[in-house]
């Protein structure tokens, strides 16, 4: 496997691939490397000749007294698992070849509305440190495909409007969230979780579940549901900052005529020190 930290470098090799007739997949990541990140790959693969995985812990995507600093940084381990999955090259930049210009002071990529939605209120700039970061990787390493997962619904959501409104050449797949047998989904942030709090966390999945199937009877009102969620997280011990029925598109609420086949439900909430984000389309 091959280990690029510079754009010159990155930019040689992806050239040699293309003038071989070969396409390349990026799949973005911050490290810490699961199982979730793993089912990118082997879809990158399926897709592409080549797959380009990058590890850049972006700091213009965390909020102030956010986890930046202590973000679990396990280089080594990501290079083993990388190399077991048969990845072809790893990009891992250091902050002044991402930020060339300093990060407080370099060009940014907004999308609007949507970023300002869900995690966005709760995280005001953080999906426009990740709408310019993912834009820089794709200008950087120029893949013919971007693979990222359904289990950050928004920030897909988000990429997509940047890459329809920018025109960037790129076609964007979202591929499904690996969950953990008790279906809580796989996340690094899950190692913030105590054992009392791992065994609480998999309520985070289970709420919803029930709030979709509630939503497939049809009994009771969209708001209702909510706030039988929401309420449900918190008796459990979760600190919910959202639970909410969306539009799966524009993450905008539902109207009555909305087919149940179009809506997803979409909760982020606290437990302990781990801010814990899901979402399950409302149809099964
Ligand atoms: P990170 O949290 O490392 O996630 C990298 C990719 O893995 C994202 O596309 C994310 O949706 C996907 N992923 C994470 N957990 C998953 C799971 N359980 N199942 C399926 N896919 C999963 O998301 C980011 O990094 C960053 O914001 C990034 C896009 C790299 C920009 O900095």
């Amino acid at each position: 496997m091959l280990i690029l930290e510079r754009i010159a470098d990155l930019r040689r090799q992806i050239q040699a691939w293309r003038s071989q007739g070969q396409t390349v997949a990026l799949v973005p990541t911050l490290g810490n490397l699961h199982g979730g990140h793993q089912s990118l790959m082997e879809t990158a693969g399926e897709i592409c000749d080549r797959v380009v995985v990058s590890i850049f812990v972006n700091p213009t995507q965390f909020g102030l007294g956010e986890d930046y600093e202590n973000y679990p940084r396990t280089m080594e381990a990501d290079q083993r698992r990388l190399r077991e999955v048969g990845v072809d090259a790893l990009y891992a930049p250091p902050v002044t070849e991402m930020y060339p210009n300093g990060y407080e002071n370099s060009t940014h990529v907004e999308v609007p509305v949507l970023s300002t939605r869900l995690c966005g209120a709760a995280r005001p700039g953080h999906f426009r440190g990740v709408a310019t970061v993912v834009c820089k990787l794709f200008n950087m390493v120029l893949p013919d495909v971007g693979v990222f997962g359904e289990k950050d619904w928004q920030q897909l959501r988000v990429i997509r409007h940047m890459v329809t409104d920018l025109a960037l050449p790129v076609e964007v797949h979202g591929a499904p969230t690996v969950r953990e047998r008790d279906g809580l989904a796989v996340s690094s942030r899950n190692a913030y979780l105590t054992a009392d709090e791992r065994a609480l966390a998999p309520i985070l999945h289970q709420t919803m579940q029930a709030a979709a199937a509630e939503l497939r009877a049809g009994g009771r009102a969209v708001a209702a549901i909510e706030e039988v969620g929401e309420s449900a997280l918190a008796a459990a011990g979760f600190r919910p900052d959202y639970f909410t029925v969306r539009r799966e598109l524009d993450l905008c609420a539902p109207s009555p005529d909305d087919e149940l086949e179009t809506l997803r439900i979409l909760a982020a909430a606290w437990l302990g020190k781990a801010r814990l984000i899901d979402n399950i389309p409302v149809a099964d």
